[in-house]
């Protein structure tokens, strides 16, 4: 009797503490994930934007859609997952997706080797480029009378990379894309550099500015996804080429630009 219940209690006694240990972890586990610290609930993936780039992303009253929301429906719905969105200042999506903030970088991001050292980038969904706009009146008429000028753009952006390198410009950061036109109107700044889209829907609101011929440079606008997270970057690449197979990325560009002939990618255009 006594050789037999020895090893009896010393079981449950270890069986105990087994249950009492990964209680305490799992406790510890959802209050980490709550809090954040170990990435979110496996049900949602995170988008993070900067809503202020028409038609990509935009405040419609509080609920922020666009070209690119759409696209994230898309992945959210390929991935089984709900879509929640981080709207941001441009300059923090990438250290936000780095941190794990969030899941996806959609923000009419272009893909440029830089970014490329700090993120992965998804195939590209649209062709983009740098253009200039001014104000009428102005003598700026091309890129080659842009030195020495007041340059508007949006901070971190492509364009502001553009702008530091034309000789002598003064260069002025302003947060988002519309604000650089606000400027530009109020003759804080000789010209602006913006995204072409955007450029073209928002001086639409402004009966002075003109967004002049020529690009500075073409771009790739692409979904930037955590270094090291291939799976998702496999997935969203699958989406981008299902959509453009079977109609669902025509209807979005009909949807955004109620034609279908701008910047189809790799279909005729
Ligand atoms: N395409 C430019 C870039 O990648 C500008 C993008 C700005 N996007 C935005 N959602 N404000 O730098």
């Amino acid at each position: 009797m006594k050789t037999k219940a020895k090893p009896l209690f010393g079981k449950i006694w270890i069986i105990g503490a087994l249950l009492f240990m990964s209680m305490i972890s799992w406790m510890l586990y959802d209050i980490l994930q709550r809090e954040g610290a170990i990435g979110r609930y496996d049900d949602i993936i995170v988008m993070g934007t900067n809503a202020g780039f028409k038609p990509f992303e935009y405040k419609n009253g509080n609920e922020i859609v666009g070209f690119d929301v759409d696209i994230a429906k898309e992945i959210a719905k390929k991935t089984n997952k709900t879509l929640k969105i981080e709207d941001m200042s441009f300059d923090g999506l990438l250290p936000a997706l780095n941190s794990g903030q969030v899941d996806m970088v959609i923000a009419g991001m272009s893909v440029t080797p830089e970014r490329e050292k700090n993120a992965l980038f998804s195939k590209s969904y649209y062709s983009a480029a740098q253009r200039m706009i001014i104000k009428k009146g102005s003598s700026i008429k091309n890129k080659y009378q842009l030195e020495g000028k007041k340059i508007g753009v949006q901070l971190g952006t492509t364009g502001d990379t553009l702008a530091s390198k034309i000789k002598g410009a003064h260069i002025a950061q302003f947060p988002t894309a519309p604000s650089v036109l606000t400027e530009l109107n109020a003759g804080g700044v000789d010209v602006a550099i913006l995204d072409n889209a955007p450029a073209e829907q928002y001086t639409t609101g402004f009966k002075e500015l003109i967004v002049l011929p020529g690009s500075l440079s073409n771009e790739d606008y692409a979904i930037a996804i955590k270094l090291g997270n291939n799976k998702l970057l496999e997935q969203i690449n699958q989406v981008i080429d299902e959509m453009k197979q079977d109609g669902r990325y025509k209807k979005l560009i009909k949807k955004y630009f109620g034609n279908d002939t701008i910047s189809l990618q790799g279909e005729e255009k």
